[in-house]
């Protein structure tokens, strides 16, 4: 068992410490755990340059590796090798810092389960060369992960889309969600250490991230010390609306039905609705069935206009330098 904390914070601040809290808690649990810490934030985890190099490499038979060399490649190694996973971030102007969201594309994306079983899949048939067993599938997808929101402001209102974003790091790698925690005011150095229910919490996370692994999802019971949010799914309270009783969250892409009885509110996420989320195979496969599609949509109608397109490319992109950015 090996239990890996990953800290976007300062070092040794709120981020840190929570997430060590946690880790103390996975080591109470299991005592010959490999517990492995790492924090970012003196790292260079540069963004993604969008190359395509990674998913050409796939289709060539090769392994999906990011060819921009830093930090990122000892990161991915460790949360490779991770069978739990704890995950804290600072929030910075509502939302997880910026350096996670580069770990999130450069991650997330080329571990998308569905996206490299369809590389897999042609491997099989011989469409596409390399070895199809290169990939631990089933292993990679009983891992566990939990997310640790830290903001400083007292209320949610400062700290609205944090948790939700972190959702973001591991739908696509279909880790299963155990917990995920709001964190706010934190605004000082070693706030948690004056809050003996949070320092509480910390340890249930990493003992069930920990004891969770392996499991199938459904036999996971989502640890939620703040409420168990309003999509069953991924526990969250964002909804986007487009002004009927229809609702969607943004996270999982499903759909609900929003009913108000007096001062509630309810919303009814179908189980069908609930089957296709993001962060299950059909959800995932969705979408990489419509980006297969993209080629044999816009490909003729590219290819066949490909000489004006070209030559309308170099002359706007002329003109702008020529007059606009003269
Ligand atoms: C640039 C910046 C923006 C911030 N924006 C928010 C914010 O929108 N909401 C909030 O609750 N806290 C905000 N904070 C406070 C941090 O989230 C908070 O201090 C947190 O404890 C930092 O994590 P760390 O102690 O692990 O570094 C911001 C801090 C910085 C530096």
């Amino acid at each position: 068992m090996k239990v890996l904390g990953l800290s976007f914070g300062k070092k040794n601040a709120n981020c840190d410490i929570l997430t060590k809290e946690a880790l103390f808690g996975a080591r109470e649990a299991f005592p010959s755990a490999e517990i492995k810490f790492i924090n970012t934030q003196r790292l260079t985890i540069d963004r993604c340059i969008g190359c395509g190099a990674c998913s050409t490499a796939l289709e060539k038979g090769k392994d999906n590796k990011c060819i921009v060399k830093d930090d990122f490649q000892m990161v991915e190694e460790e949360i490779r090798s991770a069978d739990a996973i704890i995950l804290a971030a600072p929030v910075y102007v509502l939302q997880p810092v910026g350096q996670f969201k580069n770990m999130v594309d450069r991650f997330s994306c080329r571990h998308d389960v569905s996206a490299i079983n369809w590389v897999l899949d042609k491997r099989r048939t011989g469409e596409m060369p390399g070895n199809a067993d290169d990939y631990p599938m089933d292993r990679l997808r009983t891992r566990t992960v939990s997310y640790i929101s830290v903001g400083g402001a007292v209320t949610d209102d400062w700290t609205s889309m944090g948790t939700a974003s972190l959702h973001l790091f591991g739908f696509p790698a279909m880790m299963n969600v155990v917990a995920n925690y709001n964190a706010n005011g934190m605004g000082h150095v070693g706030n948690p250490y004056i809050d003996d229910e949070l320092i509480g919490h910390m340890h249930e996370i990493g003992k069930r991230t920990a004891e969770a692994y392996g499991k199938d999802k459904k036999d996971i019971e989502f640890y939620g010390p703040k409420g168990m949010g309003t999509c069953p799914t991924c526990h969250q309270n964002l909804l986007t609306v487009d002004g009927t009783t229809r609702v969607t969250c943004p996270i999982c892409g499903i759909h609900g039905t929003i009913a108000i009885d007096g001062e509630k509110l309810t919303v009814e996420f179908s189980e069908q609705e609930q089957a296709r989320a993001r962060g299950t195979f059909a959800g995932l496969r969705e979408h990489t069935t419509e980006i297969q599609s993209f080629g044999s949509i816009c490909g003729p109608k590219i290819m066949a206009n490909k000489e004006m397109l070209d030559k309308m490319m170099d002359e706007r992109i002329k003109k702008f330098d020529e007059t606009i950015n003269a």
